[in-house]
């Protein structure tokens, strides 16, 4: 039997449900449940009923499903499958900061350790980052680790002081200026939409910036049929697959290693054996859980 009926047999078999972030591989995308940006997926997993789920994604998006379901068995088919951004916060300049800035409010992107979120105020995701910094009374905010991110956020955020911890993502960092233009000269007639993690000088030649969720949703809405999309390229599969009539374009071909590490081999190896389940340490998960919860609680939006 091939890999991809055996997951489907199996699947239909046990309590178990697939979710898959929006980069993952096509073949990894279609044999999941539910495909989705961070916090669609995070949502999603508190609201289903179900012992066990299996995270196609990154750790840092499995691990926010564990510590927001106690009660799930969350499942990474690779372990290994890191982001680095998420490992550049030093929880001891973290820690010294807050010392130096009691009034300061901490807000960490979901692409972060959970001990870095055991330390932070609230979380975000790229679809609801500004809306969270503009949500707190605060006039002091550490956003990390993501500046590119954080410096989207100064563009809406004018009443606070907002300070932007250096970390950034290798992917979306070396999608350049200079492509994206050329891929606009080359395709005059398409619309740029660009994931905020790209740096600033991208986010100011796009039309807009989006979360993966948000880019597939202005595939949906705009008229262009054309589209220059600034975020890893596995994205195209997704929007190839909702909306096949228009020609999408990526600059720089950006991939994320650690998303591909999850292949369908390690999916079925997953339903097998109920593993390899995520682990969360008790006292860590439960200062990160207040956090995360906060964040969904307040939903999408800018
Ligand atoms: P989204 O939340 O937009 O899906 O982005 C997650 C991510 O890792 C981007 O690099
Ligand atoms: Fe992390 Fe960048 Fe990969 Fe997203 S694309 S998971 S931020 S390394």
């Amino acid at each position: 039997m091939s890999t991809q009926r055996e997951i489907k047999r199996l699947k239909g078999e046990k309590d178990i449900v697939i979710v898959a972030h929006n980069y993952q591989m096509g073949d990894i995308q279609d044999i999941a449940d539910f495909v989705g940006d961070s916090f669609g997926l995070a949502q999603k997993v508190n609201e289903l009923e179900v012992s066990n789920v299996v995270f196609c994604g990154v750790d840092f998006m499995a691990e926010s499903a564990a510590i927001l379901n106690p009660d799930k068995r969350v499942i990474l088919p690779d372990l290994k499958a890191e982001c680095p951004m998420a490992e550049m916060v030093d929880i001891g300049d973290l820690r010294s900061y807050k010392e130096k800035n009691p009034e300061a409010a901490v807000v960490s992107y979901v692409n972060t350790n959970a001990e870095t979120k055991a330390e932070s105020d609230i979380c975000c995701t790229s679809s609801n980052a500004v809306k969270v910094v503009k949500s707190l009374d605060n006039e002091k905010v550490l956003f990390l680790p993501d500046k590119n991110l954080g410096n989207y956020i100064k563009r809406f955020v004018h009443d606070k002081q907002v300070e932007v911890w250096e970390g950034y993502c290798a992917t979306h960092d070396n999608i350049l200026p200079e492509e994206v233009r050329r891929s606009m000269e080359e395709h005059p007639e398409a619309e740029v939409v660009v994931h905020p993690e790209c740096r600033p000088e991208v986010v100011d030649i796009a039309d807009y910036v989006e979360s993966t969720a948000g880019i597939l949703e202005r595939a949906k809405k705009t008229a262009s049929d054309e589209m220059i999309i600034g975020t890893e390229k596995e994205m195209g599969y997704r929007l190839e697959k909702e909306v096949p009539d228009k020609e999408y374009y990526f600059p720089g071909n950006p991939t994320c290693q650690n998303m591909k590490k999850i292949t369908p081999e390690k999916v079925l190896n997953s339903l097998k054996s109920l593993s390899p389940k995520v682990k969360v340490e008790e006292d860590i998960a439960e200062r990160a859980r207040r956090p995360l919860q906060k964040m969904v609680d307040l939903g999408r939006g800018k």
